[in-house]
C-alpha cells in the first residue's frame, strides 16, 4: 500500500480555505484602475506597522530589497562594516554587498541566532563596526537584550531580518520588527505571513529612517521626478499583494499558534539519541522553520524519504564558505555555524499539517 506522502510545506492547503475572500480581494484591485503603491499599500502598511508596535512600515517589492533599502536608510554605505550571522543563506550579506559594504561574519549560539557574546568581540575589534543585521532566524527571535545594549553601547544601527518571524513576541509584549532601527520582512509565499508573489516591507520607528525608505523604493523620489536620495531603485508594492497581505494579516496569530503547537509536539515526542530537538516554543518563536540537529543528518534524510516524508536543510553551506567570497574567509573558523550548517534538518512545519502528520513524522523519527 502507498503512503501518502508528508510534505515540508503545502501552500495549495494554505490558499484552499481563503479562496473566495483572495479572489473578491483581487477583483477588488482589478475594478479600481490603480496598481501600484495605492491605497491597498498604504492601507496595509498600516495595519502592519500597528500589528508590529511600531509606528511605520513601508512596503517594497521582496525581502531582499528591504534588508539593502533598510541598511541604506540607516546610513550604510561604501566601505562600512556591517556585522550578522553566517547562517542564514545570505540574504544579508547580499543586502551588505549591494550596499557596497563588508560583511563580518559572528557566530551564533545554539538557538542559532547570534552569539551576543561573539558579536560584542566583533564590535570592538579594530575596525568600526556600522552596523549589526539580526536574523529571527527560523522564527525563534534573537537574544535582543544584549544585542540592543551592544548596538546601543556603540552608536551601531540595527537592523532586524525579520523574514522568518512575522509575529514573533518577547516577554515584554514587543514584537520582532520593534527593536532595531530598521527591520526587513518578506511576504514570499511559503512565509508565516505570505503573499502569493514577492513582497517585502521596513517598519521602523525613525519617521527619518521610513521617508528614505519610501525615497529609496522609488528611484530616490523626493516627490515625483525629483530624485534626492542617492542609491534609490524601483522596489514599490503592488496593490494586488497588499491587498492579500491584508486579508491574510488577521489571521497571522492563529496560524503562528498552530506551527508553535506543532514544534512542542515535535519536540516533546522525538526521543531519540541521534536527534537533537530545539528548546521549547513560547510566544518568542512562531516555528516558520522546525530545525533538528543530526550528526547522520543524510540518513535520517532518507529514512524519512523512505517513510514518505519530505526534509530540507536550512542551510547547507555557511555564508563565510560560499564560493563568491573565493578564500577571502579562509582562515574563519564559526564552531556552531559549521556544525549547524553539516547538521540541521527542517522537518515538515506549516498550519495545515494535520495531526496524524506530525505523528508520523514523530514516529518516523523515534524509528531512525
Ligand atoms: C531570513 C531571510 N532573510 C531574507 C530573505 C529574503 O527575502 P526575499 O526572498 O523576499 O527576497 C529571506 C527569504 O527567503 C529569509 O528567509
Amino acid at each position: 500500500m502507498q503512503v501518502e506522502p508528508v510534505p515540508l510545506n503545502s501552500l495549495a492547503r494554505h490558499v484552499a480555505p481563503l479562496r473566495a475572500r483572495l479572489l473578491a480581494a483581487m477583483e477588488s484591485v482589478l475594478d479600481s484602475g490603480h496598481y501600484v503603491l495605492g491605497a491597498g499599500v498604504e492601507a496595509f502598511e498600516t495595519a502592519f506597522a500597528e500589528y508590529c508596535g511600531t509606528a511605520h512600515c513601508v512596503g517594497v517589492a521582496n525581502g531582499s530589497d528591504a534588508l539593502e533599502l533598510a541598511l541604506k536608510a540607516t546610513g550604510v554605505g561604501q566601505g562600512d562594516r556591517v556585522a550578522m550571522a553566517a547562517n542564514a543563506a545570505m540574504y544579508a550579506a547580499t543586502a551588505a554587498l549591494a550596499c557596497g559594504a563588508e560583511p563580518v561574519f559572528v557566530d551564533v549560539g545554539e538557538d542559532a541566532t547570534l552569539d551576543p557574546a561573539a558579536l560584542e568581540r566583533a564590535c570592538d575589534g579594530s575596525h568600526p563596526v556600522r552596523a549589526v543585521v539580526v536574523t529571527h532566524l527560523y522564527g525563534r527571535l534573537a537574544q535582543m537584550d544584549p544585542v540592543m545594549a551592544t548596538c546601543n553601547a556603540r552608536g551601531i544601527a540595527l537592523v532586524e531580518d525579520c523574514a522568518q518571524a512575522h509575529g514573533a513576541r518577547a516577554r515584554d509584549g514587543r514584537r520582532a520588527g520593534a527593536f532595531g532601527n530598521a527591520a526587513a520582512f518578506s511576504f514570499y509565499p511559503t512565509k508565516n505571513l505570505g503573499a502569493l508573489g514577492d513582497a517585502g516591507a521596513v517598519t521602523s520607528r525613525d519617521p527619518a529612517v521610513a521617508s528614505r525608505v519610501r525615497a529609496l523604493r522609488q528611484y530616490g523620489w523626493e516627490r515625483k521626478y525629483v530624485n534626492a536620495a542617492s542609491g534609490g531603485r524601483n522596489s514599490r508594492l503592488d496593490e494586488l499583494q497588499a491587498r492579500v497581505l491584508s486579508e491574510k494579516l488577521p489571521l497571522l496569530d492563529g496560524w503562528n499558534l498552530r506551527r508553535r503547537e506543532i514544534a512542542n509536539r515535535y519536540s516533546n515526542g522525538i526521543r531519540n539519541q541521534g536527534i537533537t530537538v530545539p528548546g521549547p516554543a513560547g510566544e518568542e518563536h512562531v516555528a516558520h522553520l522546525y530545525v533538528v540537529y543530526c550528526e547522520a543528518r543524510d540518513r535520517l534524510r532518507a529514512h524519512l524519504a523512505a517513510a514518505g516524508i519530505a526534509s530540507d536543510v536550512h542551510y547547507p553551506l555557511p555564508d563565510h564558505r560560499q564560493p563568491c567570497f573565493g578564500a577571502r574567509h579562509a582562515k574563519l573558523s564559526l564552531p556552531v555555524t559549521e556544525r549547524h550548517a553539516r547538521t540541521a534538518l527542517s522537518l515538515p512545519c506549516f498550519p495545515e499539517l494535520t495531526d496524524r502528520e506530525v505523528e508520523r513524522v514523530i514516529d518516523a523519527c523515534n524509528r531512525f
